[in-house]
């Protein structure tokens, strides 16, 4: 222990709001950095705040109008506690149990890892402090975004807790502070909103991760196929080939895959409510899990597609096109031929370059839509209308562009090298069958049995009705 000597009660800056008599005190225990920011947000609030600390006389700055005290003087002054102490230092908490009984204690604690501990922080700290109540909450927000106040992404302050008038406590606190409170249920909620900031960016796992992994597969299939192959039966060495060639195959093929697994899901539940007879039984939970990313999915698609973009843009100024171009011209002259204008190619590079500028287009509009500023002031029809009917347009009209990119090729044995396809017809296989089950969709008599179970009928079930008969 230090000689220091403690003073019971420390003022900060001239005696403000925390010495007028006024709004009742809050207390926040601990100096940290997020019960600097906590109590600099309360006193701009109006609230008076005292901190309590281990050394009140020798704490860092602390935002002026506060007071500092100890432990126990801090928590007898007020009613409403904020812990902004780190779980592994609670312990000294069980010696205030009696300060502390009948108050509500707001556990802000978060942990550097999941199930690092048997129990949450908040119902460890409940153990400690059983005469609390303590609710668990603002574990959720950044010191540095109570400093600056609540933005867009982080208005919400999520709490949970046993007792209800204590939440209602914490939670008239938090609206004070300009947050919205979203009340998660009892204590035993904790563990959940502990692991929330230790999350990142969890929808956006599985569609990285398939991303990833298409790249990889589709980007060593090309390497193989466009690159060793030539090497090995050839001779040439075309590896300056990876750099936009291989990616702007790579980029394309991989967009096309995804955009096509957005729509597959909703494709498959309507299969799946037609076979049931019924949209009131739950999806299994994998096509749930892929339902709820398809947003994900759908943005990384228009990212990867947006590359396919530039990558083309710079085709016209890439040396190996210049030189062919010239050498072609240089032979033409040589040989004194004219090579013959072939309105076919015309229609074709055309027709695919057209086509893919309104895919694009589309793919662009649905990006936009899904920004959370532009979706809100869209009713769930149009959102709908846009996501889904242009969505599928937006599906067709990728999907008609690398088939028009094919042409002929798909008839021409020389476009199997090594007996294998080119990478853009593999990537045909998911948009083509899902564009079929949703044509098979949209038949009139499936579709207005799909709208039937949509609107909530039920189609009969002869042996579970003959079961239920019986059973009453
Ligand atoms: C660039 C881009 C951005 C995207 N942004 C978003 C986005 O912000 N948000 C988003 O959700 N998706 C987004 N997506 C994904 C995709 O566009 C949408 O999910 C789209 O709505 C899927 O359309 P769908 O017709 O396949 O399915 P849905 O629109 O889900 O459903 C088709 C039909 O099924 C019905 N239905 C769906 N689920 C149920 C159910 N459980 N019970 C009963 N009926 C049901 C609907 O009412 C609808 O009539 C994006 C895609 C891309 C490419
Ligand atoms: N920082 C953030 O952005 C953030 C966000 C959400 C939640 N949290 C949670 O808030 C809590 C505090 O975080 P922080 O970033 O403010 O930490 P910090 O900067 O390390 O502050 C913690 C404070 O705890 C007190 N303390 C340290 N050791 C102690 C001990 N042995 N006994 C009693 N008190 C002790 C100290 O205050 P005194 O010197 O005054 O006693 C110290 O300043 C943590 O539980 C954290 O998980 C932080
Ligand atoms: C501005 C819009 C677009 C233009 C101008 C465009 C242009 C092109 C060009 C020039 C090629 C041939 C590339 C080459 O020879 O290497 C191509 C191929 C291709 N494009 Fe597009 N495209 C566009 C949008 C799209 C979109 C939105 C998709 C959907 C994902 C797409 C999917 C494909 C595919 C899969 C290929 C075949 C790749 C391969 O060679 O294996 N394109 N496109």
């Amino acid at each position: 222990m230090s000689a220091e000597v403690k003073p019971e009660s420390v003022s900060l800056g001239p005696l403000g709001p925390a010495g007028a008599p006024g709004p009742e005190p809050l207390c926040v225990l601990g100096t940290g950095d997020l019960g600097r920011s906590l109590g600099q947000r309360l006193l701009r609030a109006g609230y008076r705040v005292v901190y309590g600390s281990r050394r009140p006389g020798s704490c860092g700055p602390l935002p002026e109008g506060a007071q500092v005290m100890s432990h126990a003087a801090a928590a007898q002054a007020a009613r409403l506690v904020f812990v902004c102490i780190h779980r592994e230092n609670y312990a000294f908490l069980e010696a205030l149990a009696p300060e502390l009984k009948g108050k509500v204690l707001v556990d802000v604690s978060n942990n550097l890892k999941k199930n690092l501990h048997p129990e949450a922080n908040a119902e460890y700290l409940q153990r400690l402090v059983p005469g609390a109540h303590v609710v668990k909450a603002f574990n959720t927000l950044s010191a540095w975004t109570l400093q600056t106040g609540p933005s867009d992404a982080n208005r919400q302050v999520h709490l949970c807790g046993d007792s209800a008038e204590a939440k209602d406590a914490v939670a008239d606190v938090a609206a004070k502070l300009g947050f919205g409170a979203v009340d998660r249920g009892a204590v035993s909620a904790a563990r959940e909103l502990e692991d929330v900031p230790l999350q990142l960016f969890p929808q956006w796992r599985l569609p990285l991760r398939l991303a990833a992994g298409l790249t990889a597969f589709f980007f060593l299939y090309l390497l193989l196929r466009d690159v060793v192959s030539k090497y090995t039966s050839e001779g040439k060495d075309v590896s300056f080939r990876i750099m936009v060639s291989l990616a702007n195959k790579v980029f394309p093929i991989v967009s096309l895959i995804m955009l096509s697994l957005c729509y597959l899901p909703g494709v498959m539940a309507a299969f799946l409510q037609l076979h049931r007879g019924t949209k009131y039984k739950r999806f299994p939970e994998w096509l749930d899990r892929w339902m709820l990313c398809r947003k994900q999915l759908g943005l990384l698609a228009l990212g990867f597609a947006s590359l396919h973009v530039l990558y083309t843009l710079i085709i016209p100024i890439r040396y190996y096109v210049r030189f062919r171009l010239s050498a072609i011209t240089v032979s033409e002259i040589r040989e004194n031929r004219t090579a013959a204008f072939d309105t076919t190619m015309a229609w074709r590079t055309d027709s695919y370059y057209a086509v893919g500028i309104l895919g694009f287009g589309l793919y662009l509009l649905l990006g936009i839509t899904s920004l959370p500023s532009v979706s809100n002031a869209l009713s769930w029809r149009e959102f709908s209308f846009i996501q889904s009917k242009l969505g599928f347009l937006t599906l067709l009209l990728c999907t008609f562009h690398t088939y028009l990119y094919g042409w002929d090729k798909f008839l021409r044995a020389s476009s199997y090298r090594w007996y294998t396809p080119p990478g853009y017809m593999l990537c045909l296989l998911p948009p083509s069958a899902v564009l079929a089950l949703k044509l098979l969709l949209l038949l009139p008599c499936v579709d207005r049995s799909l709208a039937r179970i949509r609107q909530g009928r039920e189609r009969a079930r002869p042996r579970e009705d003959a079961e239920k008969a019986l059973l009453t």
